[in-house]
């Protein structure tokens, strides 16, 4: 039965009936806000490339979490910046590391809001690697240990959940050990599974101080181009080790692994909306060629339709504030 007795326009007919009708609804408990907090105090510096970002001193980073929670939040994920960096990345799980301390103070004047860490050496390395090198090499096995140490620091500074980012074979199930055995059983593991070698990491890597001194990322992060089976091989591994929930990223290019992942995988899907599609949104609303407010809801309306359970975005603070304007 085609047109004229079918018409597809009377489903759109008012408001009223296309609110009704709405399928993919997104609210304040979907996000997840990165934070970048630096040694120091008083410093909120912010990113050229990432307009509306700062890096944040613990005691600024403690009015910022405020107006987060104010704002209907649930949950931040912390990216430190250490004020010396080595070859082994010892800040990284220092007692008093940067992002232990930060830890400390939010989870005692915020104890309900969900502390999530980013867990890699990349930040605390002189040679900006997400592992230890020789000769070069990117070495996974005697990396596997430091990551571990990362995690439990973080969970005993008050981390609820750690999310592994550096992409070594073994980390997820390193971790899952190390936290049991503290007896750490009930904090999570957001593994980064499905995590790219992008260009679009550029924004951050400016944030976090933490470019590559030499080389790429792609013997760890995955090549753009391969197959879908990689990214559910890496999900599944990831799961088997004790994941508790899985991560694409960066989101935009990589919406069909999103949607992929989660029609195979029973364990809720995260999707990281990264520096460089946040960077590119921002410069050109700043030129007047888009509407923010209205291409992030959009944006984001998309990444939950393709499957995003939660969904980390710099964007996090503004859309909170306008689904609290609505
Ligand atoms: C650390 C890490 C990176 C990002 C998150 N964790 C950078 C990288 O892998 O180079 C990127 C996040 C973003 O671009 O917003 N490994």
């Amino acid at each position: 039965m085609g047109f004229p007795v079918t018409r597809m326009r009377r489903l759109r007919i008012s408001n009223v009936l296309r609110e009704m009708l709405q399928a993919t609804r997104i609210s304040v408990n979907d996000f997840i806000y990165p934070l970048f907090v630096i040694e120091g105090e008083k410093i909120k510096n912010p990113v050229p490339s990432m307009p509306g970002v700062y890096q944040f001193s613990p005691d600024q980073l403690l009015f910022e979490v405020e107006k987060i929670v104010k704002a209907g939040l649930k949950s931040i994920i912390l990216f430190g910046i250490p004020a010396k960096k080595d070859a082994i990345g010892s800040e990284a799980y220092a007692e008093n590391g940067i992002v232990q301390k930060a830890l400390r103070l939010i989870k005692e004047e915020f104890p309900d809001l969900v502390l999530i860490t980013d867990v890699c050496l990349c930040e605390y390395t002189d040679h900006g690697h997400c592992g230890l090198i020789d000769n070069g090499r990117i070495l996974n096995d005697p990396t596997l240990e430091l990551l571990a140490k990362t995690a439990v620091s973080h969970a005993q500074a008050g981390a609820d959940i750690v999310a592994p980012s550096d992409m070594m074979d073994g980390r997820v199930k390193a971790i899952r050990e190390a936290l049991d055995q503290k007896g750490f059983t009930d904090t999570l593991i957001m593994a980064y599974s499905a995590k790219y070698a992008s260009s679009f990491y550029g924004p951050f890597r400016d944030a976090a101080g933490s470019a590559p001194q030499f080389g790429d990322r792609k013997t760890y992060q995955m090549d753009p181009a391969s197959s879908l089976e990689q990214a559910i091989l890496e999900a599944r591994l990831d799961i088997e080790e004790g994941a508790d929930m899985i991560m694409v990223k960066p989101a935009l290019a990589y919406m069909d692994v999103i949607k992929k992942l989660k029609e195979r995988f029973l364990c809720p899907m995260v999707s990281y909306n990264v520096s460089g599609e946040y960077a590119m949104i921002k410069a050109a609303s700043e030129k007047g060629w888009l509407d923010e407010k209205a291409v992030v809801l959009e944006l984001m309306t998309g990444l939950k339709r393709a499957g995003s359970d939660l969904i980390i975005t710099y964007h996090a603070l503004d859309i909170a504030r306008w689904l609290q304007e609505v």
